[in-house]
């Protein structure tokens, strides 16, 4: 095989194979922990909510950079949260409007290099605990920038479940798992051909 080739496929496969790697790092580390919680509760498993994970990332970019403080993320005295001036942008961003989200939980915790046991214990162990025991959100989004982690809940009702608000709009997130499809579809062509 052409060695600028088999160069070419090493590349792609190294790019996917990573590409799994961060996209199934912390945060779906996150999400098994806290399912592991709810079946300890007997409470159903969240299942993955890509629009409320596409807010989840909106919110944790504005966070990134701001330091970790006792008022900051889980530390926060409840109804002191935070509030976010750009929210509205946030959910086009997204093709969300409020009445989409208004059920919903948005929960950001803060805390250096995002150790996964202390940032599992930040949400089971706090106030944010209240919203994770709750039968009431069937869904889940997560993102992380820097030393932040965004969790957000969804609903199975129509106020909370944070569909796309016009039906078909919502392309933006599904391009995503389709690039890493053609990724790995290339990538496997490679390795038949090595
Ligand atoms: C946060 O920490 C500061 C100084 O370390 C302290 O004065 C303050 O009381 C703390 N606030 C809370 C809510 O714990
Ligand atoms: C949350 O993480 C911070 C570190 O940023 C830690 O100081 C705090 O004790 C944690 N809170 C809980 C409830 O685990
Ligand atoms: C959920 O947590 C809240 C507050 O932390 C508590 O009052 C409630 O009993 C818990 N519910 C379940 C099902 O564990
Ligand atoms: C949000 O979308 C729903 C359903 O598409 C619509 O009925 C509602 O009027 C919209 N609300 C806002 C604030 O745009």
């Amino acid at each position: 095989m052409d060695s600028k080739i088999s160069l070419l496929c090493f590349l792609v496969l190294a790019s996917s194979l990573l590409h799994c790697a961060r996209s199934d790092g912390s945060d779906s580390r996150l999400l098994k922990g806290i399912n592991s919680y709810r079946a300890s509760l007997k409470v159903p498993a969240l299942s993955e909510n890509n629009n409320a994970a596409c807010l989840a990332e909106q919110l944790a970019k504005q966070f990134k950079g701001q330091p970790c403080t006792n008022t900051t993320g889980a530390n926060t005295v409840p109804g002191t949260e935070q509030q976010f001036p750009d929210y509205p942008k946030y959910l086009d961003h997204c093709h969300l409007n409020a009445s989409v989200t208004e059920d919903g939980q948005v929960m950001p915790a803060c805390v250096p290099g995002l150790v996964p046991d202390v940032v599992l214990t930040n949400y089971t162990k706090s106030q944010y605990n209240q919203y994770l025991n709750d039968t009431k959100f069937s869904g889940v989004g997560i993102a992380n920038e820097g030393d932040w982690v965004v969790v957000v809940l969804s609903t199975s009702t129509g106020s909370g479940g944070y569909s796309p608000a016009p039906p078909g709009s919502n392309w933006a997130p599904s391009v995503h798992p389709f690039n890493q499809l053609i990724l790995l579809l290339v990538a496997i062509v490679c390795l038949l051909m090595m």
